[in-house]
């Protein structure tokens, strides 16, 4: 058999690269939604990304979010990120349209309560929506409380400490449940049978919500935003920019802009997961 005389010509496929999604949040509650991400798209290379260092975000300004969002997006891109998920309601409410509107070409997904399917679950028709003060008290909430009630009472429940609490929490969730009781007794005495973990940190405790909100459903939107992520990574398949079945680095790299070790540990803790945490400065 010959030799090839010339180099075998690069063909668009070749270019391809594995798709890379960024994720981040807060802290740890992107962890949730990141499972669910990888659970759907075992191939794809995921960076996360935890502001620790400027957690919680529940109580900070909708200009200091949008601050941090824009430096921690940029930084996931500069890692090779083709796609970012904003896996942290509280930011999303502040700063996903100047994200939008600063890089109109990055597909970007959101995550926002629950409302909608939390209605059409209830029977009673009121629904309790647990979430940080930011979330419920942004313009972003207001609309969509406002498109998706539908006429049903939407009993809203802010939850001031449980994000901090969740990220110092051991895995049996000890010492949450004087907080979770707090913010479910008020859900329970206007007799919802349907609340919304509007707060991505809250999944974790969502057995404590169980046990204070007996016959409650409750409701969160990991499984919903993993499949939006899943459409938007087969688009950039689709057009070239990616390749879903191989990942060529780790498949999930993580970074901290407070401590690594707390990152690190909480991943081990909760959901048996080894990750070799980095510093982010940003
Ligand atoms: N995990 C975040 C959310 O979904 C915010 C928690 C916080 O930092 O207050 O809203």
């Amino acid at each position: 058999m010959s030799r090839q005389a010339h180099p075998v010509p690069v063909s668009p496929s070749m270019l391809q690269r594995p798709v890379r999604i960024g994720i981040f949040d807060s802290g740890v509650g992107g962890l949730s939604v990141t499972q669910a991400i990888r659970a759907r798209l075992p191939h794809a290379e995921l960076l996360y990304a935890a502001d620790t260092a400027h957690a919680p975000y529940g109580d900070r300004s909708e200009e200091f979010l949008c601050d941090r969002s824009e430096r921690i997006a940029r930084f996931l891109c500069d890692q090779g990120a083709q796609m970012i998920v904003v896996a942290c309601n509280t930011a999303t409410a502040a700063a996903v349209a100047r994200l939008r509107a600063g890089s109109p070409a990055l597909p970007l997904v959101g995550v926002e309560p629950g409302v909608k399917p939390a209605v059409a679950l209830s029977a009673a028709r009121r629904v309790g929506v647990l979430a940080t003060t930011r979330t419920l008290a942004s313009e972003k909430f207001r609309k969509l409380a406002e498109a998706h009630a539908d006429g049903a009472t939407l009993v809203l429940q802010p939850c001031p400490g449980l994000a901090d609490a969740i990220e110092a929490a051991d895995a049996q969730g000890n010492g949450l449940d004087v907080l979770v009781e707090r913010y479910c007794a008020p859900l329970r005495d206007a007799g919802v049978d349907v609340a919304v973990l509007g707060c991505t940190h809250y999944v974790f405790a969502r057995a404590l919500f169980e046990r204070a909100l007996p016959g409650v459903r409750l409701v969160d939107t990991a499984e919903a935003i993993a499949r939006q992520t899943a459409r938007f990574a087969a688009d950039l398949v689709e057009r070239g920019e990616a390749d879903a079945d191989s990942a060529a680095g780790p498949a999930l790299r993580a970074w901290s802009s407070g401590s690594p070790q707390v990152l690190a540990d909480f991943a081990h803790r909760w959901l048996d997961l080894r990750l070799v945490v980095q510093d982010i400065h940003c």
